[in-house]
């Protein structure tokens, strides 16, 4: 039908396909979903209004919709160990700001990662309504290891007597002490939220631990290690579901996007199977074997390596900014997002770093030995070496994107 209807739309969404086929895209953030989560999104629900929840719609003709939520919701308590759960929020960024409506005033005390250490815009920057509406008090990591230094967060939750701490990041290549963070929230009485949107594929596959037993609220996207639809989910527990319901809809959202529900609910099944959980294994072992690979190259990780799905490469030493390697590399075909490192000098439009993620090229179906000759042709980019386009379209024709 696109193609006669809008050929130019059709044309370049084709493009785009043709673009992801052939580039190896290490972008951390994202995946390729499968083909039934996306026939879901492209699905008749689309058209169907269903303002509140299952059983209580403003709304006729709710009662499939009302079965898929119902579905959705199962399955991701199932998935992640929860007592409660919302599938509504239409991203991460709306699934933290239906989490600060729900249990924050305006000009209330929060403190989470400084964006310029790994946290996210919706974590309190001054350009983000999180920043505009809260009072900020940002963490850090150590200048010399990278890391989290949880007793100076400890420092600063004591001086600041935050009312919620944010823990989870967009760009922090290691494990996230949960336990310790909440003791840290407890010790001055704070609500402790992890936004978990890059590591949810991680902890429901095993390859991180969970933050159930130690978060009030947790928040995340469904597209990232996750491998589902471009959306958000809130987990919580079951005495402050009604809060979180409340604060989704009618707080920050209308009518929820049933096609996208729907195929959160495909996702999450898909996320449940023994499959999933030796991906993202894999994805953690392919992460580490890149970055070994790029040490032993020569080139400086933040932190000296990961623990997770991503890596920041410290471009400083080659005297290369984030943008200019993006660039670079992007020219042979290797897809990746320039990125601040731990104190950057540089703007957020510069920077000193790049971001290297595996979870995309693990759903293709690399493993360690595709990571090493991936690693050997980023390090002779970014040494203006030789032309490696060859190489990269043959390890895109070898592992081709999911249908
Ligand atoms: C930690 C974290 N939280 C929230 C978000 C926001 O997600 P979205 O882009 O769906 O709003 C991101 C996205 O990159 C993220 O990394």
């Amino acid at each position: 039908m696109l193609k006669d209807i809008d050929p130019r739309i059709k044309e370049l969404i084709f493009a785009d396909r043709e673009r992801q086929e052939k580039t190896l895209n290490l972008i951390a953030s994202e995946n390729y979903a499968s083909k039934a989560t996306r026939e879901a999104c492209a699905s008749v629900l689309t058209n169907k209004y269903a303002e509140g929840y299952p059983g209580a719609r403003y709304y006729a003709g709710c009662e499939f919709c009302d079965r898929i939520e119902t579905l959705a919701i199962q399955r991701a308590k199932e998935l992640f160990k929860a007592e409660y759960v919302n599938v509504q929020p239409h991203s991460g960024t709306q699934a933290n700001m239906a989490a600060y409506l729900a249990f924050l005033s305006p000009g209330d005390t929060i403190m989470a990662m400084d964006l310029a250490c790994g946290g996210h815009l919706s974590h309190g920057s001054k350009v983000s309504f999180s920043g505009i509406l809260y009072n900020v008090v940002t963490y850090s990591v150590d200048p010399k290891t990278h890391l989290i230094d949880l007793e100076k967060i400890r420092e600063l939750a004591l001086a600041h007597r935050p009312r919620m701490i944010v823990c989870g990041a967009s760009a922090y290549p290691r494990i996230i002490d949960f336990k310790k963070f909440r003791e840290v929230a407890d010790s001055v009485g704070a609500l402790l939220l992890a936004d978990i949107a890059h590591i949810a594929g991680l902890i429901v596959g095993g390859a991180h631990p969970s933050p159930i037993e130690s978060c009030h609220i947790i928040t995340t996207t469904t597209h990232k290690t996750l491998r589902g639809p471009r959306g958000g989910m809130i987990i919580t527990k079951e005495e402050y579901g009604r809060l979180i319901d409340k604060a989704v809809f009618p707080g920050i959202q209308g009518g929820p996007l049933m096609h996208i529900i729907a195929s959160k609910a495909v996702c999450f099944k898909e996320a449940l199977s023994a499959d999933f959980k030796e991906y993202s294994v894999q994805i953690t072992r392919n992460a580490k074997v890149l970055a070994d690979t790029l040490i032993s190259l020569g080139l400086t990780l933040v932190s000296g390596g990961t623990d997770n799905h991503l890596l920041l490469v410290d471009l400083s030493k080659e005297g290369l900014t984030g943008k200019e390697a993006e660039a670079m590399l992007y020219g042979e075909g290797i897809v990746v997002n320039k990125n601040a490192i731990p104190y950057d000098q540089k703007s957020p439009s510069i920077t000193s770093g790049i971001r290297l993620g595996t979870p995309a090229l693990t759903t293709r179906g690399m493993k360690e030995a595709e990571m090493e000759r991936i690693a050997y042709a980023i390090d002779k980019i970014l040494r203006k070496k030789v032309d490696v386009k060859d190489e990269v379209l043959a390890l895109t024709k070898k592992f081709p994107i999911p249908e």
